[in-house]
């Protein structure tokens, strides 16, 4: 089905009709079927592009906003992408706050696009004058001929998705639908297409993901307001209650953590090509839960891709921001690791005994390529002996050669245990701490030199 086969007055008329794609691998195992309503195909790479222009064009017609004015509004950036872009074409002026937590990218963005971008601290209270929505009202009520757009208490919003997204869902699955599920920040998204799928098809049934730490899945049990917490997901949950959330048009909540969130949508950019960010990994996480529980090839659960990943290549996509925030864990080299990767072709424990001679212990190390030696007795270890050392000796006085090792040799090498962390033992090796035995299950396993960390260290194996 060829798509753009006409030309378009403006980038504003290529916003919508975004493609709905199959998801395969994530879902191995699962007999329903999972589709995705890919809104990054917008021309702003989110879902948001709908709402931007819808909300311009409503104001216009209201007569609230004329040429030349301000359009200003709280946005934790799509939003603020959708309206830019419909500013730039129709010549209006945008100002935007945004909440601190937010990708440094998003503000960019917006930036890019023409809008001034005022960054407000995250961690304020609903109510505090800095919270970024009081702080955007307050903005638009300063200025004349401006509108705050409002996305979580205008109407306009999910009335487009109500318009557009739900209608497409409805055409592009021909009415098979059965599930629609979608995260909600402000609801527009959710509330809009689910309430148009639920009139063509009351059985279709609507189900909310939501980040752990948003209030709105306990809201919707209790309809008590709670305290919530923070959550690394952007875009998503609240802690307030929107109007533009529809909560009769929700039949279900869950609650999806941001690890969960986070690694299924860095899979499916993987796995299947699809590149988005973290509010997408909560639809997804959701989405297969139900798929899951739905177990029926006939059933059709649909939801949606809210927006590119590109987004957030600092953060969902940076390992190092991910372990900082305990997503990925840092793994745990041990001991027995490096034990494990030694490579050499040697057995795991070269060792002389006390009573071998100076000359059989040089010998072993030429054999092997080792400059030092564990003497060990009986399984224990007594002391230790090194190429270097043993040569000067032998050089000064050829007859140490035939002399005893134990004569000779220097103090043990400690003893670590396999499972001790790699850093650990790194602190304990030095110039005259050389290597050190590791006991595993109660008995010496190996030894473990400065050479040998170093190479795991830089990765060579
Ligand atoms: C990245 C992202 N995903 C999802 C949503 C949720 O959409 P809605 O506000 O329509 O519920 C938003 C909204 O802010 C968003 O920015």
């Amino acid at each position: 089905m060829p798509a753009h086969t006409e030309p378009y007055a403006n980038v504003l008329e290529t916003i919508g009709w975004t493609p709905l794609i199959r998801i395969n691998k994530l879902t191995q195992g699962i007999r329903t079927p999972v589709y995705a309503k890919a809104e990054f195909f917008n021309p702003g790479g989110s879902v948001k592009d709908r709402i931007g222009v819808a909300m311009i064009e409503a104001a216009e017609r209201e007569g609230r906003l004329r040429p030349g004015g301000l359009i200003v509004e709280a946005t934790s950036g799509n939003t603020g992408v959708g309206l830019a872009l419909a500013a730039a074409v129709k010549g209006y002026r945008c100002i935007f706050t945004m909440p601190d937590k937010m990708s440094q990218e998003k503000a960019r963005l917006l930036r890019a696009l023409g809008a001034e971008v005022i960054i407000t601290p995250t961690a304020v209270p609903p109510d505090h004058p800095e919270n970024y929505i009081l702080k955007g009202r307050a903005i638009a009520a300063a200025h004349p001929n401006a509108i705050f757009a409002d996305q979580h208490y205008n109407p306009v919003n999910p009335e487009v998705h109500y318009r557009t997204t739900g209608p497409e869902i409805w055409e592009q699955t021909t009415g098979k639908v059965t599930h629609f599920v979608c995260a909600p920040g402000t609801g527009g998204t959710v509330s809009g297409a689910g309430r148009f799928l639920k009139e063509r098809n009351p059985k279709v049934r609507v189900v909310a993901g939501d980040p752990l730490g948003s209030i709105y899945t306990e809201y919707a049990r209790t309809r008590q307001k709670t305290e919530g917490h923070p959550y690394k997901v952007e875009g998503i949950g609240g802690d307030k209650i929107p109007t533009s959330l529809h909560w009769d048009v929700i039949d279900e909540w869950i609650a999806v953590p941001d690890k969960d969130a986070i690694l299924s949508v860095r899979r499916l950019a993987k796995e299947e090509g699809l590149f988005c960010g973290g509010s997408t990994g909560v639809n997804l996480v959701a989405a297969l839960e139900v798929a899951r529980r739905v177990d029926d090839p006939q059933g059709l659960v649909v939801t949606v891709l809210c927006d590119t990943g590109e987004r957030y290549l600092s953060k969902v996509y940076n390992d190092e921001w991910l372990r900082e925030n305990q997503i990925l864990e840092t793994e745990r080299v041990t001991v027995a690791r490096v034990l494990e990767a030694k490579n050499s072709g040697a057995p795991p424990l070269i060792s002389v005994a006390p009573t071998a001679t100076v000359r059989q212990a040089l010998n072993l190390m030429s054999t092997y390529n080792v400059s030092q030696l564990p003497v060990l007795d009986g399984g224990d270890g007594v002391g230790a002996v090194s190429e270097p050392a043993l040569m000067a000796k032998a050089l000064e006085q050829p007859a140490t050669l035939d002399q005893a090792v134990q004569e000779v040799m220097d103090g043990p090498f400690p003893v670590v245990d396999a499972d001790l962390p790699l850093e650990r033992l790194t602190a304990l090796l030095s110039r005259e701490t050389p290597a050190a035995l590791v006991r595993r299950d109660g008995r010496i396993a190996g030894i473990v030199t400065r050479y040998d960390v170093l190479h795991q260290l830089a990765g060579i194996h």
